[in-house]
């Protein structure tokens, strides 16, 4: 173990050894049952005798401290230290960030641990990931020849990967783009933080989607961006209510976050005039919409916008996991260099060997493979949530229509406070959101969002039944 040991401000050798060790078990910086450096070690590495150190170790030894382990070494014992904050929760002068680091609520909280009925939303089922073949994939990229682990890679990911997704999604959702044309991000989230680096400045108007999608809101919140929130019916975002002087709208045309609507072609025409007029950015987020389970996906922003207005972000925190932090930008040729800038003082890039082996995924046909194979498990769930709902009394709880993800958003009947029933659900080990937990307007109409990523398909009805019972005594009541 290295340990850190200042010399200045004691008058003796041994006593700022002594005092050194001390304050670093009282820290908890080392803790109880660890071993110290050797004495030689140590005198070495402080360029002091060795005597010092054993003199200092010796005393705090005598304090009980320390122990001593005949043929093994000196070890911190078990009893000697509680660890006290290793910095002061307010120093002088008045240290503190920008006000609106406080304003934003930290990640989004997950609705408690282990209910046991999970309807929670924003995550795939881990148990369906691919352990086996990314474990292989992923050893093989680290065995060959061609990471260069001497030097930085390229900002925008490796390029066999940004040719995997150009491909896959050229094929799968007909949007336009070349290798060059894509950017590996840590993630969807990565890829809003970039665009919100690159075009909003304090005070612009950004709008989003209300209600949306709540790390969306606050990534541009926290570039000292206003932003709005324009409602959404039932053909998507309003276009007509947008903010004349936005500069950047964020929406998920696909399955709209968390209401799950499609936004209608004649939205996506009027969005792309307006865009063009305003001289503003979309940024299309297509977060889950490989999971689709009826008709043909309209297309996307991105295609039928011959002007580059449009930035398309793309996931595999649904596909693959959240966990892996992988995700993708596809942004107006305008933007790239900006973009490739931002990213390298961002992070640099993100890690090659991952990347590898994502695109090996991508190219061996084993997405393909792994988006069938699941997509036949969250069918299920998803038939067996529609059914238990369509069978209910009408006014309880009507689902939202909506075609692809992995949630659904329904209407609770008039009577039923949505945040009510969620705590009360969430206390009975019901784990549902509120529609109003993404909503930034209190006025935004209420009612549940239902996931279906994590929960086993026939846990979903038993579940149901007893949120049924949640919310006739909610009406009730
Ligand atoms: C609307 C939306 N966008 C993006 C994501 C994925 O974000 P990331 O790729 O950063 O995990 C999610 C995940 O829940 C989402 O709901």
């Amino acid at each position: 173990m290295e340990l850190h040991i200042s010399l200045d401000g004691h008058p003796t050798v041994v006593g700022a050894i002594y005092r050194g060790v001390l304050e670093a078990i009282r820290d908890g910086r080392i803790g109880a049952g660890r071993r110290l450096p050797p004495t030689r070690a140590l005198a070495l590495d402080l360029g002091v005798s060795r005597n010092s150190v054993a003199s200092a170790y010796e005393r705090l030894t005598a304090e009980g401290y320390l122990e001593a382990r005949v043929g093994s070494g000196t070890y911190v014992r078990a009893t000697s230290s509680r660890p006290t904050a290793v910095a002061p929760e307010r120093p002088a002068g008045g240290l503190r960030p920008l006000a609106v680091w406080s304003r934003i609520p930290a990640g989004m909280p997950r609705a408690g641990s282990d209910p046991r009925f999970d309807f929670s939303i924003g995550m795939p089922d881990g148990e369906l990931f691919p352990l086996a073949t990314w474990r292989r994939l992923l050893s093989r990229e680290l065995r060959v020849t061609n990471l260069d682990l001497g030097r930085y890679a390229a900002p925008s990911g490796v390029r066999p990967l940004r040719a995997a997704i150009a491909r896959h999604v050229g094929a799968s959702r007909a949007v336009r783009a070349t290798a060059a044309d894509v950017m590996v991000t840590n993630g969807a989230q990565q890829a809003l933080d970039l665009l919100g680096r690159v075009m909003v400045g304090p005070g612009d108007v950004v709008a989003v989607e209300e209600p949306g999608y709540p790390p969306a809101r606050r990534v541009f919140e926290a570039c000292g961006a206003r932003v709005i929130g324009v409602g959404v019916d039932g053909e998507g975002l309003m276009v007509d209510a947008l903010p004349a002087r936005a500069r950047l709208v964020y929406v998920t045309p696909s399955h709209q976050f968390p209401l799950g609507t499609v936004m209608s072609l004649a939205r996506r025409h009027a969005l792309l005039r307006w865009a063009r007029a305003a001289g503003a950015l979309i940024v299309e987020d297509d977060y889950d919409s490989e999971y689709r389970f009826a008709a043909r996906p309209l297309d996307p922003l991105q295609s039928l916008d011959p002007d580059g207005h449009t930035a398309y972000v793309g996931s595999f925190s649904k596909t693959l996991s959240p966990a892996l932090r992988l995700g993708f930008l596809i942004a107006p040729r305008a933007l790239r260099e900006a973009l490739q800038v931002a990213r390298s003082l961002t992070d640099w890039h993100g890690n090659p060997t991952t990347e590898l082996a994502l695109a090996r995924f991508i190219e061996d046909g084993e997405l393909a493979a792994h988006l069938r194979r699941t997509a036949r498990v969250y069918a299920a769930r998803r038939a067996a949530l529609l059914d238990s709902l369509s069978g209910w009394p009408q006014g309880r709880l009507a689902s939202i229509p909506s075609v692809a993800g992995l949630h659904v958003a329904a209407r609770l009947g008039a009577g039923a406070h949505a945040p009510t029933v969620a705590a009360r659900a969430q206390a009975a080990g019901i784990a549902v959101r509120p529609i109003s937990h993404f909503a930034a307007d209190p006025a935004t109409p209420d009612g549940l969002v239902l996931g279906y990523g994590v929960i086993d398909v026939e846990r979903i009805g038993p579940g149901l039944e007893r949120l049924a019972g949640l919310i006739d005594d909610s009406i009730g009541s």
